[in-house]
């Protein structure tokens, strides 16, 4: 089937890719159990990494274990349906518990369930500018998103939160704020490439669980870039190829800190710079575009 690349449909005010948009009515009777745990991104942000970093966690580290499927089958993603593929809700039936969830939605469009029952929630946040390069890679790619138009206009999109998910900048701070009231870890993509093995430990320590430290270093080496773009589990290959086509832009891309220095001209750059001040003023974190 072809995609024809479906205008974005608002739901409370969030643009959608139509097919997801489709899927937010019944996923608010989604009924949360307290031992699953949620992996919350804005997209491009490391979703995928931290999916397989958290299954090999699950799994004691066992490579054969996290080789049984597909990674968004072992991490069912909630709000994902797309025609000719099993949608998150029908995924999650199959999935036994403890579950690991995916969702890149606001706070505004969560099941209220996942928040009733305190689930832990992993949050990994990345800096916006290589955010919005890998994002206009996607949207060429993966054709469910509209026509992303010209690098240029994108950005612009990008910051006027007129691409699916919406807002960049409401999404890191919303969920940023719900630490004061849930568990959330707050991660950053940029910590993560910077020191690995670091970042595990914490999520070891949030999720209440401890492993030898050789199994940390092979979950290090097994969740590296390189291993995870040769991985048919994790680097999206056998997705159907009318929904993504690698040829256009692998899935696993460039996996770095820094690459939207080859995509932002010095224009763009300053008004991208000028308009994040604005928008993120008063912000308590900071994010690192290089390291
Ligand atoms: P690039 O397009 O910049 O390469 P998500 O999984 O949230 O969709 O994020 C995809 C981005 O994470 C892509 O960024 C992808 O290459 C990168 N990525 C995936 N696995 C990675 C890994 N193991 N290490 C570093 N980056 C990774």
């Amino acid at each position: 089937m072809e995609f024809s690349r479906p205008p974005l449909v608002h739901v409370k005010g969030v643009p959608l890719i139509k097919y997801f948009a489709e899927t937010i009515g019944p996923l608010q009777n989604l009924t949360a159990w307290p031992d699953d745990l949620l992996i919350s991104t804005y997209p491009k942000s490391g979703t995928t990494w931290m999916s397989e970093i958290v299954d090999m966690i699950y799994q004691g580290g066992k490579l054969d274990k996290c080789g049984r499927a597909p990674i968004h089958f072992r991490v069912p993603f909630l709000e994902f349906k797309c025609p000719g593929v099993p949608s998150g809700l029908e995924t999650l039936e199959e999935t036994p518990a403890p579950r690991l969830l995916k969702t890149h939605l606001p706070l505004s469009l969560l099941p209220q369930s996942l928040l009733d029952q305190k689930v832990k929630v992993i949050y990994i946040a990345r800096n916006a500018k290589d955010v919005v390069v890998s994002y206009y890679n996607f949207y060429n790619m993966a054709k469910v998103h509209p026509d992303p138009g010209t690098w240029d206009s994108f950005l612009e999109n990008f910051m006027e939160g007129k691409v699916s998910y919406g807002s960049w900048y409401q999404h890191v701070k919303e969920w940023w704020e719900l630490k004061n009231t849930h568990p959330v870890l707050y991660l950053f993509y940029e910590d993560l490439k910077e020191n690995p093995k670091r970042e595990i430990k914490k999520i070891l320590e949030f999720l209440g669980r401890s492993l030898p430290e050789e199994t940390v270093d092979f979950i290090v080496h097994h969740t590296s870039f390189k291993k995870m773009k040769e991985n048919p589990m994790t680097n999206y290959t056998n997705a159907p190829r009318e929904f993504m086509d690698h040829s256009v832009s692998p899935f696993m891309r460039k996996g770095t800190v820094g690459d939207w220095k080859n995509a932002f001209t010095v224009a763009q750059n300053e008004r991208f710079d000028a308009h994040y001040a604005k928008t993120m003023k008063g912000c308590e974190f900071k994010f690192r575009c290089e390291l």
